[in-house]
Formats: structure tokens, C-alpha cells, sequence
């Protein structure tokens, strides 16, 4: 199936819910008709079509409208496609829903994706952002990602150790943003017990419920997440809206002398730097609750930019970058969104 569909608008279609004009949205569940039609694209037109990629549109703000195309996958299937004793290799359309994975893998007793559990995304936006929460990124289950290589229309596929996965990041917003359209992502899964359980209030979480299944990791995740986050369906927003910033040990130790509560936290493989929490210096400046017109700051987590309901998305940009003017007179620290702003 292909969808095009002319000069909508796109709120419905993004978590943030503001509004803006969109030329064209193609939505597809079926990479054969998808290739049929770029190419028939190509050929009608001498000049390269620029294409912009959306999943479930839970990380992407639209600040005006847009003059172009958007490609959109619909396509869903989870299928296994390869096993041994210990691991378990599953391929997802990039169209699925992510939590609708992490519950069905849960549902098999399979390790991996539980802390990742209640994450608005794609599947196709798990490799692109590597989402992450409570100590586990996407790239610590991703073995594989296919694509389509917009330039030639060729099928790529790219294993998870050529991918440049950082922090909230991948060779799909750099090298390969705007030319890899996403089709799935095949994730690794382990049969045998591998919890995660450090990160914050999680390991109690667990304890209380004495579940330490798959299952009962993912109940205590979502449990916290629901006390801290908003649910999308009801107040718009994107996640977390800005970054956590990654600094000099040296520049970090400074800030903790002069404010001591300050949460770090250790980086995997930089240990010369530490990560510091955007949502604790929002929160301390005194933004959390607070609104502004239609937009604000979340009352439980200062790091989640919300729609009250008919903001624009200028609204949301013109209140980030009040805060991050804040943030840097304040702690002296610049700190950058998160979320994919489209202008
Ligand atoms: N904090 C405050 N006030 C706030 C928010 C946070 O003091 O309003 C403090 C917390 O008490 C804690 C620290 O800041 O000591 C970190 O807070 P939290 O554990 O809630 O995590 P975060 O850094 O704010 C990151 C991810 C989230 C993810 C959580 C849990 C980013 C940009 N965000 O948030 O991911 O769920 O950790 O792992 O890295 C997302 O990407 O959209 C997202 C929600």
C-alpha cells in the first residue's frame, strides 16, 4: 500500500501536536511499491527529490509550514529470523510501534528492550536516535539495520558496529541523514536473564514487586516513567526536548563545588568526561510547571518541553531558547535539543 496525501496538516502526525502545512506525505507499507514509485519519481524528474523521514513523529517539532516531501513507513511485521541457545534475532518493520515490540519480546521472556519500555518511537527512530533509558540504548540490542539508499535506490545493510552510535545519536542523523530510509531494524535478544537495573529508582522498583522477569522489569519502568512523563496522547510533547550535556571532568567538578547536589553521571567509554542533567538545571533555575501562552515546562520533569494545547511550534522554539540563554548564564553550560526541529 502507498498513501499520498497533498497539503495536510501534519499535527496529527507528530507528539507535539502544532500545526504546519506539509506539501506531501507519502506513507508505505511495502518496499517494492515504495522503489516503484521513487523510481518512477527519478525518472519524471530530472532533479533530485529531497525527502524528509518521519516515523511515529514522537522526537520531530515542525516549526513552519513545508514545502517538500515527507516519507512515512507504515510497514509492520515481527518476525524471528534466527536463533541459538543464547540469543534470539528478531527483524522488525520500521513501521512498528516500538512499544508494541518490547511488549511482545517481554511476552516471549525475552532479555534486552524491557528498560527501554513506553518509549514513544518507531522502530525505524530507534537506530536513528538511539533512544535510551534507564542504562540501555537501542544500539545494546541492535545487531543489524536495513535500508533503502535514497541515492540509488539500492537495499543497504548496515551492521550495528558501522552504524556511529553515540548518545542519542547514529550515521542516520550524520553520514547517511536524508539518504537512508530505514525499512527494519534486527535486534539481538538474549534467552538467559540480563538485567539492567542500576539506573535510579528501578532496582527498588523491581524489589517491591519481586518480579524479576522481563515482564516485571518492564511493569517497574513504565510504573516510574508514568509518574515522570507525560503520556503524549493527552499533553503534547516530545520526550525529553534537550540533551544532557557531555563535559570535561575538570569543568564538571567545578560546578558540583558550587552546587554539590548536581547529578553526574559516568560515560561509557570516556572516562576523561562526565555527563551532567539538563532536567536538574532547569529545574533548579525554577522553570518546572511553569507556562508560557500555550507552552510550558512538565510539572514532574523539567527536561520536557509540553503543548497545552494550540501552541505553535515557534512557541516551543522561542521557549527553549529562553531557557538554554538561562541555562548558560546560570551554570555556563550550552546545552542543544534533543528533539529534530524542522524548519
Ligand atoms: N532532575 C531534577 N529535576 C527534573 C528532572 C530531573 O532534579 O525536573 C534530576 C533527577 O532527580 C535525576 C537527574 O536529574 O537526578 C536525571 O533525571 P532522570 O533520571 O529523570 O533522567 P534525565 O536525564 O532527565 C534521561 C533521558 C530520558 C530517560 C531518562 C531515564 C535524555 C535526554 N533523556 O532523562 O529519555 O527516560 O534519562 O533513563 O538523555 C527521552 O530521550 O526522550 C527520554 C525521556
Amino acid at each position: 500500500m502507498i498513501r499520498e496525501l497533498h497539503n495536510i496538516d501534519i499535527a496529527p502526525y507528530t507528539s507535539f501536536g502544532t500545526s504546519a502545512r506539509v506539501e506531501e506525505l507519502i506513507e508505505w507499507d511495502n518496499c517494492e511499491e515504495l522503489l516503484a514509485l521513487l523510481a518512477q519519481r527519478r525518472k519524471a524528474s530530472p532533479h533530485p527529490t529531497h525527502y524528509t523521514i518521519l516515523g511515529e513523529g514522537c522526537n520531530t517539532l515542525f516549526t513552519d509550514n513545508f514545502s517538500g516531501t515527507i516519507i512515512r513507513s507504515v510497514a509492520k511485521g515481527i518476525e524471528i529470523v534466527g536463533r541459538n541457545k543464547e540469543e534470539v534475532l528478531v527483524r522488525v518493520a520500521a513501521g512498528e510501534i516500538w512499544d508494541d515490540v518490547v511488549r511482545w519480546s517481554c511476552e516471549q521472556g525475552l532479555w534486552g528492550a524491557e528498560n527501554l519500555s513506553a518509549i514513544p518511537s518507531s522502530v525505524g527512530a530507534t537506530a536513528v536516535q538511539n533512544i535510551g533509558a534507564y542504562g540501555v540504548e537501542a544500539k545494546d540490542i541492535i545487531a543489524e539495520v536495513e535500508y533503502i539508499d535514497l541515492k540509488d535506490l539500492h537495499i543497504g545493510h548496515i551492521a550495528a558496529s558501522e552504524c556511529a552510535f553515540g548518545y542519542r545519536d547514529s550515521i542516520f542523523k550524520g553520514r547517511l541523514a536524508g539518504q537512508a530510509l530505514i525499512t527494519s531494524v534486527t535486534y539481538r535478544l538474549s534467552t538467559t536473564p540480563k538485567p539492567h537495573l542500576d539506573y535510579g529508582t528501578l532496582r527498588p522498583e523491581v524489589e517491591r514487586s519481586g518480579n524479576l522477569t522481563p515482564m516485571g522489569i518492564r511493569e517497574a519502568v513504565m510504573a516510574i516513567r508514568a509518574r515522570k512523563l507525560p503520556d503524549p496522547k493527552m499533553i503534547g510533547n516530545a520526550g525529553s526536548f534537550f540533551k544532557n550535556p557531555i563535559l570535561p571532568r575538570n569543568q564538571v567538578e567545578a560546578l558540583r563545588r558550587l552546587y554539590p547536589t548536581m547529578p553526574t553521571y559516568e560515560v561509557a567509554g570516556q572516562p576523561e568526561k562526565l555527563k551532567i542533567a539538563t532536567g536538574w538545571m532547569i529545574d533548579t533555575l525554577g522553570w518546572k510547571g511553569k507556562r508560557v501562552g500555550n507552552v510550558g515546562v512538565h510539572s514532574e520533569q523539567a527536561l520536557v518541553l509540553v503543548n497545552h494545547g494550540g501552541a505553535e511550534g515557534k512557541e516551543v522554539v522561542a521557549l527553549a531558547e529562553r531557557i538554554c540563554r538561562e541555562v548558560k548564564e546560570k551554570f555556563g553550560v550550552d546545552i542543544e535539543p534533543e528533539v529534530n526541529i524542522v524548519q
